[in-house]
C-alpha cells in the first residue's frame, strides 16, 4: 500500500506550499498565536456576522434535548455555547480542539457564563479521535476543517463516532457566487484583514493565512463529493451570504 500523501507529501499552508508533515505544527502557531484576540478579531473582520452564520448552522442541525454532540476545533466555544442550549441539562457537549490555547480561552468563557454542567473538553486532532464509534447524535465542525492537513481523514472520523441516523456539518468559509462581489470580498480579505490583524492582534501574518486559507479550501461542490467519499448519505449544502460560508450536512444511515 502506498504511503498517506499526508504523511510524505506536500500540501498547502495558505498559499504557501510546505511539507504535510509540518502543516499541523504551523496552523498550531497560528492559532496558539491568535487565541487571546480571536473572539474579537471575529467581530471586527466579519461585522459580527459570523454570530448570525453560528446561529444558523445550530439552529438548522438536527439536535434535541438529551443528545450528546461533538464539537470539533471548537476554539472559543461559539458553537459548543449555542448547541449547549439545544441539548439542555440532560445532554452533553463535547469540544474537541487541538489547540490547548484555545481550549483554554474556550473553558474561560464558557465558565464566566456559568455553563459548566453538561460541557467536556477535549484536546484532540480532527484526524485521529479518541472516542468509540458510534459516539455522538451530532458532530459539528465550525470554520476548523479548513486548517485540518488531511481532510478526508477528518471526515472519515467524524463519520466514524457518529451515531446510525446522526448528523454532520461544516460550517466553513466557500467560493463566492456572486461575480460582483468577488473583487470586493478578495480586497477586504487580502487588504484589510492583514491590517485589522496587524492593528487589533499585532500580527498580520496569521490573519493573511486566514485569507489564504480559504481560497485553498474545497468549494461546495467539491467538500460535497468528499463527505460522500467518506461515507456520509444525503450529503448536501447551503450558501449563506452570496457563498462567503457553506453549511454542508451529511448523515450516517
Ligand atoms: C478558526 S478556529 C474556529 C473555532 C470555532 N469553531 C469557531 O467557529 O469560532 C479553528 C480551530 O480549529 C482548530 N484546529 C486546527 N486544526 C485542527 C485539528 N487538526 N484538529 C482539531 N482542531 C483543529 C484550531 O486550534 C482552532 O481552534
Amino acid at each position: 500500500m502506498s504511503e498517506s500523501p499526508y504523511k510524505s507529501g506536500t500540501t498547502h499552508f495558505g498559499f504557501k506550499d510546505v511539507a504535510a508533515k509540518d502543516k499541523q505544527k504551523l496552523v498550531g502557531e497560528v492559532f496558539s498565536s491568535v487565541a487571546g484576540n480571536y473572539d474579537l478579531m471575529n467581530d471586527l473582520m466579519s461585522l459580527g456576522i459570523h454570530r448570525v452564520w453560528k446561529r444558523y448552522f445550530v439552529a438548522t442541525a438536527q439536535v434535541k434535548p438529551g443528545d450528546r454532540v461533538l464539537d470539533l476545533a471548537g476554539g472559543t466555544g461559539d458553537i459548543a455555547a449555542l448547541l449547549k442550549e439545544r441539548v439542555g441539562s440532560t445532554g452533553e457537549v463535547v469540544l474537541g480542539d487541538i489547540n490547548a490555547g484555545m481550549l483554554s480561552v474556550g473553558r474561560d468563557r464558557m465558565t464566566n457564563r456559568g455553563l459548566v454542567a453538561g460541557l467536556d473538553y477535549v484536546q484532540c486532532n480532527a484526524e485521529a479521535l479518541p472516542f468509540p464509534d458510534a459516539s455522538f447524535d451530532l458532530v459539528t465542525i465550525a470554520f476548523g476543517l479548513r486548517n485540518v492537513t488531511d481532510k478526508d481523514a477528518g471526515l472519515r472520523e467524524m463519520y466514524r463516532v457518529l451515531k446510525v441516523g446522526g448528523q454532520a456539518r461544516v460550517l466553513e468559509f466557500s467560493e463566492v457566487t456572486v461575480d460582483w462581489f468577488k473583487p470586493v470580498y478578495d480586497f477586504h480579505s487580502f487588504r484589510i484583514l492583514p491590517k485589522l490583524g496587524k492593528l487589533f492582534a499585532q500580527d498580520a501574518d496569521s490573519y493573511q493565512y486566514l485569507a489564504e486559507s480559504i481560497r485553498k479550501h474545497p468549494p461546495q461542490e467539491a467538500l460535497k463529493t468528499m463527505m460522500g467519499e467518506a461515507g456520509f448519505e444525503r450529503c448536501s449544502y447551503k450558501n449563506l451570504s452570496a457563498g462567503i460560508v457553506a453549511v454542508h450536512t451529511g448523515y450516517k444511515v
